[in-house]
């Protein structure tokens, strides 16, 4: 099946000052998506700006799909003014998504800031399952809470201005999350997107305390496909190639061999 298709968009809600909820129904038949997958979707105003930009699945929905999204520059201003009934180019499911907890494992879900649109379908994915961890620099800034409430084991939140939950970050959140539980988390692992500082921090605490974590990974993106190498960040694959032994990482592309990765295999740079 092709992966391009068009969707009508049903409603474009604002949530707050700058993020807004996309809601589609295709036009075309769709692959059906993984959470941590995303699309590319074509934004312009005739042939300003030519490029398409990339949005998580942030949930799947009877008559199509949902995605949230921050107002960032000049391609989500004109996403953000289209109407309901407009039609627009979309091309997906793209990328690896998270690879799901075994039976015994115990998810620790972890978004910061928008992060929650890439880990909402996760969360939904195993139901009552996981604990969830949601930080943002204020309480305007978090979507969701109840429906986030209702579908995982916990939910821990946190602000940086302490309107909302714990004025914290998501690694202290973290650090008292696996203290309070440390019989059922014996089995953790993690997920997580948000900010890159905040990913790398987590993959240094992760590691260091020997806890299996998958990270979603952000890079500007113009293909979305593969071919223009615009996106690649250094990571471990398989572990095949001669430069993972030494553990520093080969090319890979956030598009094609991410956007999730295995956070023991990412070389920061
Ligand atoms: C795999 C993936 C999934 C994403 N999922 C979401 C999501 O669900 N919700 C959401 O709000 N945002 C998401 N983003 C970020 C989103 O793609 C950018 O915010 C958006 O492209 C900005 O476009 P713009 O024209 O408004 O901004 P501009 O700043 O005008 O864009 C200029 C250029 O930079 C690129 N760019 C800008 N910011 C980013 C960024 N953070 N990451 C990658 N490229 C960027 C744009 O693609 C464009 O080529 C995702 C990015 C990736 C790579
Ligand atoms: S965006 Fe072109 S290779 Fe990834």
């Amino acid at each position: 099946m092709s992966r391009a298709f068009r969707a009508e968009i049903r409603e474009n809600l604002p949530l707050n000052r700058n993020h807004k909820l996309l809601t589609l129904a295709p036009l075309d038949p769709m692959s059906e998506p993984q959470p941590g997958q995303f699309y590319m979707v074509e934004v312009h105003e005739g042939f300003d700006p030519l490029l398409k930009r990339a949005f998580s699945l942030f949930r799947r929905t009877p008559q199509g799909m949902q995605l949230m999204y921050r107002l960032q520059g000049r391609g989500t201003a004109i996403l953000g003014n289209m109407r309901p009934g407009s039609v627009i180019n979309m091309l997906g499911p793209l990328g690896r998504g998270y690879p799901l907890p075994a039976a015994g494992e115990t998810p620790i879900i972890i978004a910061g800031g928008i992060g929650i649109a890439s880990v909402f379908s996760l969360i939904e994915t195993v139901p009552a399952r996981a604990h969830v961890i949601y930080g943002a620099r204020t309480r305007d800034d978090l979507f969701m809470l109840n429906e986030l409430k209702e579908i995982s084991k916990g939910l821990s939140v946190c602000t940086d201005d302490g309107t909302d939950g714990q004025q914290a970050n998501v690694l202290q959140m973290l650090d008292q999350v696996l203290g309070a539980h440390p019989q059922e988390l014996a089995d953790a692992v993690v997920y997580a997107c948000g900010p890159r500082p905040m990913l790398r921090a987590l993959s240094v605490m992760t590691k260091a305390k020997d806890i299996k974590a998958y990270l979603s990974l952000e890079e500007h993106m113009a293909c979305g496909i593969g071919a223009c190498l615009g996106c690649v960040v250094r990571a471990k694959d398989t572990g095949t190639a001669a430069e993972d032994k030494d553990r520093q990482g080969t090319y890979q592309r956030v598009c094609k061999e991410g956007p999730v990765f295995d956070a023991d295999g990412i070389v920061w740079e």
